[in-house]
């Protein structure tokens, strides 16, 4: 696996490539590498020839406040993790390759930004958009892998992708749970041990939603149910607990399709997650 810090050299790289027709995917990440990360780097190997990782911890996804400076960056135990898995390419640029003291430009994708993590974190996906692009253009991939944990994002991007003709297809990949169901994320490294015994609770309210929806067939009894059961959680606040339709995050058709999406902070930590549910009210 070659470790690579410029854009002129993993564009070299990727040349080659494309040159002997070989296929390429590429795994965006912020680094802090989990079983989900794997399960992504996992699915692009299986779909292309060569595989590329990305590590950047994006600053300008990060709100005035958010943890960008504590977000954890353990590189060698990420490189260690690449390797195992079989990438052919750890990308890991500096902020300054990325982002002139004079960048001016930003990808704003306007409606799907607007709801769930939106008003409460202001500025954060057009961060996301804009360095997804860049990546997207620096590297070149024929797919690129994101996880549905962070659903909204994957909906940003595959937005931006289509209304901005990018050549990437974008693939959705399941969310990977612990055996006590709570979503891997870098940020659970955060939680404290009675913490971490609580998140897991996020994911059950979501089921009682989802159980309550089915059976009552009324959007506003199956969030009160959730938020009914999240009150519960010691140390949990609820920022928003929201039943939307997954393909335009606004209200959801009566036929279904339904999401139901919600971010908790636990003590310090804010965890999101996720849950679709078919069929009709
Ligand atoms: O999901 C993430 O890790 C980040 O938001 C991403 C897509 C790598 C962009 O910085």
């Amino acid at each position: 696996m070659k470790i690579i810090h410029s854009m002129g050299s993993v564009r070299q790289t990727v040349l080659g490539w494309r040159r002997a027709e070989r296929r390429v995917g590429l795994v965006p990440t912020m680094g802090a590498l989990h079983e989900g990360h794997a399960s992504l780097i996992r699915r692009a190997r299986r779909e292309n020839d060569e595989v590329v990782v990305s590590i950047f911890v994006n600053p300008v996804q990060f709100g005035p406040g958010e943890d960008f400076s504590r977000y954890p960056r353990p590189f060698v135990r990420d490189a260690a993790l690449c390797r195992r898995e079989g990438v052919s390419v750890l990308f890991a640029p500096k902020p300054s390759a990325l982002y002139s003291t004079d960048h001016q430009t930003w990808v704003t994708v306007e409606k799907l930004a607007g709801p769930l993590c939106g008003p409460f974190r202001p500025g954060h996906f057009r961060g996301v958009a804009t360095v997804v692009l860049k990546l997207f253009n620096m590297v070149q991939p024929d797919r690129a892998y994101f996880g549905k944990k962070d659903f909204q994002q994957l909906r940003v991007i595959e937005q931006m992708v289509n209304d901005l003709n990018v050549p990437v297809k974008i693939v959705p990949c399941p969310t990977v749970r612990d055996p006590s169901g709570l979503a891997l994320s870098s940020r659970n490294a955060y939680l404290s041990p009675d913490e971490r015994a609580a998140a897991p609770r996020l994911r059950r309210a979501l089921r009682t939603a989802g159980q309550v929806l089915k059976s009552r067939r009324n959007v506003r009894e199956a969030q009160r149910a959730a938020r009914n059961e999240l009150r519960q959680v010691p140390g949990a606040r609820i920022q928003y607990l929201e039943i939307l339709d997954p393909k335009t995050l606004s209200v959801p058709k009566k036929t279904g399709p339904f999401l139901l999406a919600a971010a908790v902070y636990v003590g310090r930590t804010r965890l999101i997650d996720n849950l679709l549910v078919r069929g009709a009210l």
